[in-house]
């Protein structure tokens, strides 16, 4: 990872979606059980998980995020036993059905095959376990979504692989999912670009 990837990005992805938490908050305390978080960053979602969560297991692979996590873990987490580690989503070091609750935040945007984490979700959630996901996405009005597509590779350098203009709606139901409830709206408080979001609940049925 570069200087810039490890300690320029992190504190610029922490500022840009502060205009998110409040509604991550409302949906990460819906997570319960034995709870998977792919791409835990810095840690940012560690303080909204509910007493209903037994353990919450992180895994993002860049260090100095990671890093920055683990200082902050035992004392954002209330109490709630936290095992933080480096891994891929596409390649998760889990036994099938590990988990009740995999939570996916901002995360889909970034990974390269985005296919594969999507699989991977689905295999280490119990049969009736939980994906709980707040992702941005591509747009659904036609000249914004032009935009992002125009944009999109120039994007992707500055910000570390993430793109904005993702179908991880479909990419969840073709891993499997059937959707609880999912939330498909517009956010306010945020650039344009980043601002079509879709957030809900997913089953592994
Ligand atoms: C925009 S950040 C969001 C971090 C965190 N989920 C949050 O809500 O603050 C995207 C995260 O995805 C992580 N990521 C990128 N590629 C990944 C992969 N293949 N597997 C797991 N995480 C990945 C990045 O390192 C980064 O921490």
């Amino acid at each position: 990872m570069s200087f810039y990837e490890d300690h320029i990005f992190p504190p610029v992805m922490e500022w840009a979606t502060k205009g998110f938490r409040r509604q991550i908050a409302a949906l990460i305390a819906q997570a319960q059980g034995r709870v998977l978080e792919i791409g835990a960053g810095i840690g940012a979602n560690l303080g909204y998980y509910s007493p209903a969560v037994e353990e919450i297991v992180g895994i993002e692979p860049v260090e100095a995020m990671l890093e920055k996590a683990r200082r902050m873990a035992d004392s954002a987490s209330h109490g709630i036993p936290v095992r933080l580690t480096a891994g891929d989503a596409r390649d998760l070091p889990f036994a099938d059905a590990e988990f009740d609750t995999v939570v996916a935040c901002l995360v889909f945007c970034t990974i390269p095959q985005p296919e594969k984490a999507a699989q991977e979700a689905f295999r280490v959630l119990k049969p009736g376990g939980k994906l709980v996901f707040f992702e941005h996405v591509a747009s659904p009005h036609r000249t914004t979504r032009a935009v992002q597509n125009r944009l999109n590779p120039l994007w992707r350098k500055v910000a570390c692989g993430c793109e904005i203009n993702r179908d991880t709606r479909r990419l969840f139901e073709q891993a499997g999912f059937v959707y609880d409830s999912i939330d498909d709206f517009i956010h306010p408080k945020v650039p344009a670009l980043v601002a079509p979001i879709i957030t809900g609940i997913a089953t592994r049925p």
